[in-house]
């Protein structure tokens, strides 16, 4: 079990003070208290799960992608992004299976990492991911369970964005990795089984959004192109959002083009006062 590595980093969901571990449960001050679930993770949210959570069929076709090696380009692209020194914590937003954190994590000890995400069945597989990693259930749109200041970088991979409460849990300095898909990322793919869209003015919408609350440091292209076997192309397109329009099966190999705009933000420095 992982959940120990969360210390002095979760806050209440309801009151924000901090949670702190007590026997199969963290509670705060206030008397609030949260079971941890069976499977090793935190539930902090505080509704129901919303539609678009990742279901377990998803998060099995998501795994076996990222097995398969195709997305190991942008593992390489997070690690050139992410320092080797001074990183201690690491918290990754809308995780899913929590390859990209689990890995970042293994490769900077003695870093700690916290896998969030508003599907149940992610935190069961992101409370497995690896030993530093500790998992928690909880809904980026209503807020961050989180301590001010507390995080060093902050990832958010093909995820929603929130970035009032980015600021706020990255300490002064701190880093965002905000990773998204660019216009030609897929793009034969999606014009052939019909696949949900990417806006063109995406990139500048995600600038737009973040500036006012986090300084853009730079964004880069990753590239990537390969053959694929039809099985591995049906668990490109339903391992996300696609799989919920349940859109044709490939039947014979084709060649895709991936490309992955990687954006680094900075939290300005002295914005927030670092709590004890
Ligand atoms: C496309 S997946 C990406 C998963 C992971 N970052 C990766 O790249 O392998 C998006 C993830 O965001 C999660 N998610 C969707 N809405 C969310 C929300 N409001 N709060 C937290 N997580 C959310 C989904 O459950 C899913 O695991």
């Amino acid at each position: 079990m992982s959940l120990h590595v969360a210390h002095h980093l979760l806050a209440c969901p309801h009151c924000g003070r901090e949670l702190v571990p007590l026997e199969q449960r963290w509670a705060c001050d206030a008397g609030h208290s949260f079971d941890v679930a069976r499977q090793g993770y935190l539930n902090l949210a505080n509704g129901p799960e919303p539609a678009n959570a990742d279901t377990t069929a998803m998060l099995d076709a998501r795994a076996r992608v990222q097995a398969a090696g195709l997305f190991d380009f942008l593992s390489r692209g997070l690690d050139g992004a992410v320092p080797y020194t001074g990183v201690q914590t690491v918290l990754e937003v809308g995780a899913g299976t929590g390859h990209y954190l689990a890995q970042l994590i293994e490769a900077r000890p003695p870093a700690r990492g916290l896998a969030l995400d508003v599907s149940r069945a992610a935190a069961r597989r992101a409370a497995k991911a690896y030993h530093r990693v500790a998992s928690v259930v909880a809904d980026v749109w209503r807020g961050l369970p989180v301590r001010e200041a507390s995080i060093d970088v902050l990832l958010c991979i093909f995820a929603p964005r929130n970035p009032v409460e980015f600021a706020r849990v990255l300490r002064p300095g701190g880093r965002a990795i905000v990773v998204t898909p660019a216009a030609a990322h897929l793009a034969e793919l999606r014009q052939r089984y019909g696949l949900l869209g990417i806006e063109d003015d995406k990139r500048e919408r995600l600038l737009e959004r973040m500036a006012p609350h986090l300084v853009h440091e730079h964004t880069t292209t990753l590239k990537q192109t390969g053959t694929l076997s039809a099985e591995v192309l049906d668990d490109l397109i339903r391992m996300g959002p696609n799989a919920h329009h349940d859109p044709p099966r490939p039947t014979a190999p084709e060649e895709v083009r991936l490309a992955i705009d990687l954006t680094v933000f900075r939290a300005p420095p002295g914005s927030r006062a670092a709590k004890p």
